[in-house]
């Protein structure tokens, strides 16, 4: 492909998709691919939907753009006014953008002119956990522990405190035995002491951690304390949804799955617009915005922020979300996806697969019994995501999260997904775990 410049992959030949529908995919040579992974867990209400197409031309044919310092519109107001009833953020308003970095940088820098706002100059720290991903841009890489992705990077960050991320499966706190000790939400109160709370302006996290490390689900009493921890030292906490709202865990919004715990700003993307156009999206509390705004206003903002086309797309989406019922659906599915994939198990590449609703990961290592990974070197997660395509299926390769090894494979497929698509697709990435690390 010269003068397309991608991401490097050493020696992948990019296949030319040229169509979808529902939970499928096809390339130029007619061959059909089941998106398990919605591309990178973006694609909530499936490929190809007509009525989200039409209501992006609509709009673009009556108003594709103002800018959001001067003029307003009203896909912009109907879609706050209709996230504002399913976020669980306490009168929430909307601050739209263009992606999930996008939306990760607008909340912390919200946080930050809050704490500005009110006198506290001193609060500019924003804690966050390893492993963990909030964006590629710098401000969200500087919050992300991902050392793949930092690496090249890291003397241009901003430095950040890190805490542990709850990740069962390798976690060496030790307190933690057969049970957990909740150390890792501890760990919140000990770091805000160290780092001086009247220099910290949040706690950002993801509910359900994504792609740093495989859809791990924190323990029932998680998201309290930390929420607790939150509010004793006048910490915003910022919740993640980039990758888990929309529906994709069961619920509109993963944080949901703790119930009572409501963060002071939310940010979501990727299945708000289904990958039909680029979207992000803040949802940051009244009293949070109130106050913003009577320090004189926030100083942020994008060309492309508040876009009335990407406001089309994502009111389009939560409609189809909501006549088809497809959160609930991603509950029931998500169940059926979860037992399908312990059948893998017994694969003797197979350490761990965990997940909930439809946000799944498989774990791959060298030894089950002692965990360890394969060397970052041998490439396995995207051998494996390779192998898969070939088989038909497209998967979403990450790892990392063992010191830089550690290689997991995530599934994320639409929330329409039929059962022997979910069938197919694990048939499929099985063969390929079993082919790849057979080699
Ligand atoms: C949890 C989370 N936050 C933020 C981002 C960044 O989103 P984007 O790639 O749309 O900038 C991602 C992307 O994978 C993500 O998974």
């Amino acid at each position: 492909m010269p003068g397309v410049f991608y991401r490097q992959r050493p020696g992948w030949t990019f296949p030319r998709a040229v169509r979808g529908e529902g939970a499928f995919v096809w390339d130029e040579t007619g061959r059909r691919l089941i998106d398990a992974a919605g591309g990178a867990i973006v694609v909530g209400i499936g490929h190809g939907v007509r009525e989200v197409a039409d209501a992006i031309g609509d709009q673009a044919r009556q108003l594709a753009y103002v800018h959001g310092t001067e003029l307003t519109s009203e896909p912009v107001e109907q879609l706050a006014a209709a996230l504002a009833t399913r976020v669980p953020v306490d009168d929430a308003r909307l601050y739209l953008v263009a992606g999930g970095s996008e939306a990760t940088e607008t909340a912390i820098k919200l946080a930050r002119q809050y704490h500005v706002a009110r006198g506290e100059r001193g609060r500019h720290k924003v804690i966050a956990r390893w492993p963990s991903f909030h964006g590629s841009s710098i401000g969200a890489l500087a919050v992300s522990g991902r050392p793949s992705l930092r690496a090249d990077f890291d003397p241009m960050l901003p430095v950040t405190p890190f805490i542990p991320a709850p990740y069962p499966y390798r976690c060496r706190l030790p307190g933690c035995g057969a049970r957990c000790s909740l150390e890792c939400a501890e760990a919140l109160d000990a770091k805000i002491r160290e780092e001086g709370p009247d220099t910290v302006a949040a706690f950002i996290a993801e509910p359900v951690i994504g792609a740093s490390a495989g859809a791990v689900v924190p323990p029932p009493e998680y998201y309290g304390l930390v929420r607790e921890t939150c509010d004793r030292h006048g910490v915003l906490f910022i919740a993640d949804e980039v990758m888990t709202g929309m529906g994709r865990t069961g619920r509109w919004f993963g944080l949901e799955h703790w119930p009572g715990v409501r963060p002071d700003i939310l940010t979501t993307g990727k299945g708000l617009t289904s990958g039909y156009v680029p979207g992000g999206a803040v949802m940051a509390g009244g009293r949070i915005v109130e106050t913003v705004n009577a320090g004189g206003g926030f100083h942020h903002g994008f060309t492309y922020s508040h876009h009335p086309v990407v406001a089309a797309a994502g009111l389009a989406v939560m409609r189809y979300l909501e006549r088809h019922d497809l959160v609930a659906r991603a509950a029931v599915m998500g169940e059926h996806l979860m037992v399908r994939l312990r059948g893998l198990a017994d694969l003797p590449a197979v350490g761990d697969v965990r997940g909930i609703g439809l946000m799944a990961a498989v774990e791959i290592v060298r030894d089950p019994a002692s965990r360890e990974p394969y060397p970052a070197s041998a490439r396995m997660a995207q051998k494996i995501q390779a192998e898969a395509l070939k088989r038909g299926a497209i998967v979403y390769a990450s790892g990392g999260q063992v010191n830089g090894a550690g290689d997991l494979i995530m599934l994320g497929p639409p929330l329409v997904i039929e059962r022997e698509q979910v069938d197919e697709a694990v048939q499929i990435l099985g063969d390929a775990i079993a082919a790849v690390t057979r080699a």
